[in-house]
């Protein structure tokens, strides 16, 4: 069993979704799971715990999400230590935007690279103009990375 954070940086939730359904999924295997939406990187407690997994989508012209903004200008501003961190990334995003596809989960996990956390397995991209249920790949995705833990 191992303590998982779902980090979400959603706009209009679909990353929220995915956390949810990952949340029920990966605690049915007997993980110890929790969401956290905030942004707010004190109130995610990073300095106690193991393993986080960034749920994030894009949104604007390749931004982050308003609500999880406040956690990248913490790691940004503050560059806490979290070498003690093992993390994976969902990035949710839309092909259509073919210069920032996924450009949200991809700062948040350059973010987590640039302050010594460990990143598991490869971060998955999932493409809404051909994936309209962005759950299903990450769950598949999500039953593989947890045995990489
Ligand atoms: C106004 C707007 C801007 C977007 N910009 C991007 C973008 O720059 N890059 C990208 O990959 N996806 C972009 N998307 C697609 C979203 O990331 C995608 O629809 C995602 O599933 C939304 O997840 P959310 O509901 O959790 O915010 C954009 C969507 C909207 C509505």
């Amino acid at each position: 069993m191992t303590d998982i954070l779902i980090v979400v940086g959603t706009e209009s939730g679909n990353a929220q979704m995915v956390a949810e359904l990952l949340e029920d999924e990966l605690g049915a295997m007997d993980h110890a799971m929790e969401i956290k939406d905030e942004g707010d990187a004190a109130a995610m407690d990073l300095a106690g715990r193991d393993v986080v997994l960034i749920c994030c989508s894009t949104h604007g012209d390749g931004e982050l999400p308003d609500n999880i903004q406040p956690l990248a200008d913490s790691l940004e501003q503050d560059k806490p230590d979290l070498s003690h961190i093992r993390y994976g990334v969902i990035a949710l995003g839309d092909q259509t935007y073919q210069q920032t596809f996924c450009n949200g989960g991809k700062t948040m996990d350059g973010l987590f690279a640039a302050r010594g956390a460990r990143k598991i397995g490869e971060r998955l991209e999932v493409d809404a103009c051909t994936q309209p249920l962005p759950d299903e790949d990450a769950l598949e995705w999500a039953k593989e990375w947890v045995t990489l833990l």
